[in-house]
């Protein structure tokens, strides 16, 4: 870690999440009591304490994102009930990997409120992954297509190009033809639709990715979209066309404003 990605972390995730785990312990008041119909297992009701800490106070006592919290966030908690996830690395319509949660949880989802649980032990993000998939009687049936649902990150493969000029100048026209109407000229969220969406595209510029942090994040992205969001997939784009992308973003972020 370079002494810059060490002042961003602090930055960009440290510094929030400490005001976050504040905001947290004034709503985590009311413990999480789901309806259900079946009981739950010793690692459930482990994960079910580690909800009731840390998550509750924005994902709501029954899971399903209602909280008092999430009225004041423009990016709302999703509904684990409906086991919908936006920030996966499989396929529309799969379910998120046990890897992808963990990432989640790991990394949060910087510009968003959710904050990252890094330093929380393995075991209890372990316990309160099982927890949240035990809303949803979608994750006991298992993925619908076991080919079509696989990770993403197996057939990403880095360009030794990524980031030459070249590709950062192919990266921007194709941009423009693409992403100018919710993320902006210059890539600040604030193209034409953007008031019209209800999600706000994504400022492009700051120097952290929700995704993640490695330029294989973004391409994920580009290639099976944010489910249940505005924003689409673009897979229909050449693998090297949206290393293109992945070039021009990271020249925008490091750019900084
Ligand atoms: C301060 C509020 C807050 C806290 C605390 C919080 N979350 Fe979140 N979380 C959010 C919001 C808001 C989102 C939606 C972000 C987005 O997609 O734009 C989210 C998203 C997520 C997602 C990704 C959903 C998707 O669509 O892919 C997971 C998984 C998740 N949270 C799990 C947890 C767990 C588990 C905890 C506790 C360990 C937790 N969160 C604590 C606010 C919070
Ligand atoms: C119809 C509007 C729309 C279009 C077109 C669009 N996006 Fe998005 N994009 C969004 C929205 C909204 C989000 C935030 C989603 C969320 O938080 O759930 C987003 C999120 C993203 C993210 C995730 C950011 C992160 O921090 O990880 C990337 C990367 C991205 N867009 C790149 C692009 C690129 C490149 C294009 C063009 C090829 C594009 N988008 C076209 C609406 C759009």
């Amino acid at each position: 870690m370079g002494e810059n990605t060490a002042v961003k972390w602090i930055l960009f995730f440290f510094f929030p999440a400490l005001f976050i785990y504040g905001l947290l312990h004034v709503y985590s008041s009311k413990p999480a009591q789901a309806k259900r119909t079946k009981d739950l297992t010793a690692q459930e009701e482990a994960g079910r304490k580690v909800y009731n800490k840390f998550c509750v106070g924005c994902h709501g006592v029954n899971g399903d994102g209602q909280s008092e919290a999430a009225k004041f966030f423009k990016d709302k908690p999703p509904n684990f009930h409906t086991a919908v996830f936006r920030w996966k690395s499989t396929p529309e319509g799969c379910l998120p990997t046990d890897e992808d949660l963990m990432h989640i949880l790991n990394w949060g989802l910087p510009q968003t409120p959710m904050p990252s649980f890094k330093l929380v032990p393995e075991v209890q993000k372990r316990a309160v992954i099982a927890y949240i998939k035990s809303f949803s009687d979608r994750w006991e049936k298992g993925q619908p297509d076991h080919e079509k649902c696989q990770s993403v990150y197996r057939k990403i493969k880095r360009p030794v190009n990524f980031g030459s000029p070249e590709l950062i100048a192919k990266g921007k026209e194709i941009y423009a033809q693409n992403c100018t109407a919710c993320h902006g000229e210059q890539g600040r969220g604030d193209g034409p639709l953007a008031s019209t969406l209800p999600v706000p595209p994504t400022d492009l510029t700051y120097p952290v990715r929700a995704a993640g942090p490695n330029p294989e994040d973004t391409f994920r992205v580009l290639t099976v979209g944010l489910e249940g969001s505005p924003m689409p997939k673009f897979d229909f784009l050449s693998e090297e066309d949206r290393w293109a992308l992945v070039s021009y973003i990271a020249y925008l972020m490091n750019k900084g404003k």
